[in-house]
């Protein structure tokens, strides 16, 4: 199979370079930059070599380095940012820190007429962010771009085909980095572009397989897309061996246990057990009002119920879980800087005794794993479901949680998504709910007095939910929704719209 081989010095867009060229139907593969040697690259047959950011000086005495063999090959390399300088180093070219003026951003990128740059303006946007430079160019190669702040911010050796690039061609803020990226892929390496994901799907189903063959698999299934779809994809692989868990703790939405359930179970054959521990948890948070403290509560008894059921089960080799790589990346447990630490409720249950771990969506970002679940058969209404948190309507119902203000919720919150889910695909926010406020106000019903609760609604349209915007949805829509929550969900007599953004304010309320 044509592959690409991507050797990670520790940047923070690394899966995003294997996206992208997974995009243009090329496989690429991620190794850290010491796990293969140049023999071993020519055996297994790479079209090309792609070496990624990282945030070290190649001068340092441990700055991570790979062979120089490597360059001498005939495989094309393309170095991106740190990977650019240690080409640059590894030619025997000269690397500086420009310490008072790093270029971090936007810069506009001046380009000569050259193969990598075929299709790309003379002048337009890249994505600079960088302290060190090349500040001598090795023998062999040219200068083929330039930024007001960078001298050489591409350069290449045609006869041997290496590439460098300071910016990074795959953020999308670098205005032609696909098309770079193309150039680098097609005409440079030579790829034909017949890689497809169902190839990728087939693939992990064979590798686990094999991997998990006579052992005994569990995973905690929540019912969100993740980790239902790593449910499928090694059911396909471990069948009867994977036995799911599905914690019911009740503060999920409307009918969401019955549902998870009846998919899982009934139409996929997949081991299931489900825990109906609603009144545990009821009883745990009685009494708490505290945010943190709910969240807490929740996260320990997910793991101790987690942990009775897998002790029923006797001795299990694998725990499994459906981590995708923007959870690694967030966690910091891949070779990049920590961003921040990841808030899933739970974590590894690590009171459990198991030999491995499982994570067949490591590398794969959200929408990646959207498509492997519709690929596998998953239901769009589960693979496009929003995100939900792991502590549930707990977060939503704010302050103390009873068991009649969580049902109402469910009602209030079910009638917000279904008036919302009238809108077209393309114009419903990209996560929408009602929160349950611990506000009472004034109201009138009929000709009587009434002093009932309010409900907040909030919709937030975002791309990566570290920031967000509150969504514009019609008034005609929350008039509808506003109107029939009032008049179907006993006790709520006032309806408000969150306008608040993140930053300052955060998506869930608690
Ligand atoms: P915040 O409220 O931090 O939410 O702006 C950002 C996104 O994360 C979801 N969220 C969680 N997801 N476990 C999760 O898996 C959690 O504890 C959790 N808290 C918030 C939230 O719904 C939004 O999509």
């Amino acid at each position: 199979m044509e592959k690409i081989l991507i050797l990670d010095f520790g940047g923070q867009y690394n899966q995003l370079i294997a996206r992208r060229v997974r995009e243009q139907h090329v496989y690429a593969e991620i190794l850290p930059y010491h796990s293969i040697t140049p023999d071993k690259i020519v055996e297994a047959g790479y079209k090309g070599i792609i070496f990624t950011g990282g945030p070290n000086s190649v001068y340092e005495p441990d700055a991570p380095r790979c062979e120089e063999a490597i360059l001498r090959l005939g495989i094309p390399v393309l170095g991106i940012c740190y990977g650019a300088q240690l080409l640059a180093y590894l030619s025997g070219g000269h690397v500086s820190s420009a310490k008072n003026s790093s270029e971090y951003g936007k810069a506009v990128l001046k380009t000569e007429r050259h193969p990598l740059f075929e299709g790309v303006s003379d002048e337009s946007l890249c994505w600079m962010s960088h302290t060190d430079y090349i500040s001598g160019i090795p023998a062999g190669f040219e200068v083929i771009a330039r930024t007001e702040n960078c001298p050489c911010a591409a350069m290449a050796d045609d006869a041997r085909r290496l590439y460098a690039v300071q910016f990074h061609p795959e953020v999308t803020h670098t205005e032609f980095g696909n098309r770079i990226l193309n150039n680098f892929l097609f005409p440079i390496c030579g790829c034909s572009g017949d890689w497809m994901m169902e190839n990728y799907v087939s693939e992990i189903i064979t590798e686990y397989s094999r991997k998990l063959r006579g052992k005994k698999v569990l995973l905690a299934l929540s019912g969100g897309v993740d980790s239902s779809v790593a449910a499928l994809l090694l059911h396909r692989a471990a069948g009867a061996n994977l036995t799911c868990i599905f914690v019911d703790h009740g503060l999920l939405r409307k009918g969401e246990g019955d549902f998870v359930e009846n998919t899982f179970r009934r139409e996929l054959g997949v081991n299931l057990i489900r825990v109906n521990a609603q009144e545990r948890f009821l009883k745990k948070l009685a009494g708490v009002a505290d945010p943190e403290t709910k969240r807490k509560i929740i996260g320990e008894e997910f793991i101790r119920v987690f942990e009775e059921e897998a002790k029923k089960l006797g001795k299990i080799e694998v725990l499994a879980q459906g981590t995708i790589y923007p959870d690694v990346i967030e966690s910091g447990k891949g070779d990049s800087a920590v961003i921040k630490s990841h808030h899933n409720v739970g974590g590894l249950p690590s009171v459990i005794a198991f030999d491995e771990i499982a994570e067949p969506l490591r590398n794969l970002f959200k929408d990646e794993v959207r498509r492997i679940g519709i690929l596998l058969g998953l239901r769009r209404e589960l693979v496009n479901r929003q995100p939900f948190p792991g502590p549930g309507l707990a977060v939503r119902v704010i302050g103390e949680i009873t068991k009649e203000k969580v049902r109402t919720l469910q009602e209030a919150d079910a009638i917000f998504r279904e008036e919302v889910d009238r809108c077209a695909p393309d114009a419903r926010p990209d996560q929408y709910f009602a929160v349950l406020t611990d506000t009472r106000s004034v109201g009138v019903m009929g000709d009587a007095r009434t002093y009932g609760a309010m409900i907040a609604l909030r919709a937030v349209s975002t791309d990566d939910f570290m920031t967000a915007q509150w969504s514009r949805i019609p008034y005609e829509v929350l008039e509808k929704a506003s109107s029939r929550i009032t008049n179907e969900v006993p006790g709520i007599s006032r309806v408000v719209y969150d306008i608040s953004s993140k930053p300052p304010a955060t998506v869930e309320w608690e």
